[in-house]
């Protein structure tokens, strides 16, 4: 279980553990309370949610309830990605803070680059003013780390050009043969952890031969395989699961790939071709 108390460190030298905890499409209410307490007491410590999400006071309270230790448990949230002036990120950001109700944020990103409703859309002006307010909510010290989700290149580009302080993460759809190789690049040479939103393709990963054959070799299943394919690329896999068992599945992720096979899963091809696929991001 080291695995989910494991940390990558972040570019202010914020530990974050090494697999998250997703909490996208859980519905406020009980499922998300259940989903997130069950993760808590299964031993994960990052929880991963957004705004966006609308469950941000089930999973606050689920956090609250579980008796673990504030600082023992790493969580995220999202500024909504239409939101591109500071007054918007500000207002957006103390409703998320209250909503939490924790104390502070781990790490506030901004969701993405464009609205949802028009992806791929232009935005780099108001991304630099959200960047702005965003190093603005640093300074207040009630996010330990900032960053961004969605960005490609060009926009962290766009971003850094003006930026005072570098975005410690950028959250990519990643999975095994959508591995988004020129975003990654580029964070490794600035510093920037990625991580894997996705990283089952949010179920829609289909087997075939080699990860099935590969699964079979290290004794787990598809999704362990493929979740600790990501941890050992040094990207960091926030899987969702609302099912107990998914959930205890997930975190058995103490096997070691070999380089030879973690070359061969490099190489694959999408294993989600069906899947929805973020297209700015290639
Ligand atoms: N920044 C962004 O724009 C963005 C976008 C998408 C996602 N995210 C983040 O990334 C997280 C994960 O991505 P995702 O929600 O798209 O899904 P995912 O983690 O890729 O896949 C989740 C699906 O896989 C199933 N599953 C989980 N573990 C399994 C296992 N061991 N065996 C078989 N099936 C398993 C889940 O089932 P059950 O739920 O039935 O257990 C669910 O249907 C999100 O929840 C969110 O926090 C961020």
């Amino acid at each position: 279980m080291a695995v989910l108390t494991d940390t990558f460190e972040l570019n202010n030298g914020t530990k974050i553990p090494k697999v998250g905890f997703g909490t996208w499409q859980i519905p406020d209410g009980a499922e998300a309370y259940n989903s997130v307490l069950t993760a808590l007491k299964q031993g994960y410590r990052h929880i991963d949610t957004a705004k966006a999400y609308g469950n941000e006071k089930s999973v606050g309270k689920a956090i609250r309830d579980s008796g673990i230790a504030r600082k023992d448990i790493f969580v995220t949230s999202k500024l909504p990605a239409a939101i591109k002036d500071r007054d918007g990120v500000l207002q957006a950001f103390n409703e998320t803070f209250n909503d939490l109700d924790i104390g502070y944020l781990d790490l506030y990103i901004i969701h993405a680059p464009w609205p949802w409703g028009d992806i791929g859309s232009n935005h780099d002006k108001g991304n630099i003013e959200a960047w702005k307010a965003m190093e603005e909510i640093y300074k207040t010290g009630k996010v330990k780390a900032i960053g961004v989700s969605n960005f490609n290149v060009h926009d962290l580009e766009n971003i850094l050009k003006d930026a005072e302080i570098t975005p410690a993460i950028d959250q990519i759809q990643y999975y095994v043969g959508f591995t988004e190789p020129k975003i990654t690049k580029f964070c490794k040479e600035h510093g920037i952890q990625v991580e894997a939103y996705s990283p089952l393709a949010t179920g829609d990963m289909k087997s075939n031969s080699t990860l099935k054959e590969l699964a079979d070799k290290y004794s787990v299943s598809i999704p362990q395989l493929a979740l600790r394919f990501v941890i050992q690329n040094d990207v960091l896999p926030l899987p969702k699961a609302t099912h107990e068992a998914h959930i205890k599945a997930n975190k058995q992720l103490d096997f070691e790939i070999s380089a030879e096979d973690m070359k061969t899963l490099n190489a694959l091809p999408d294993t989600a071709p069906t899947h929805f696929h973020n297209e700015t991001q290639g």
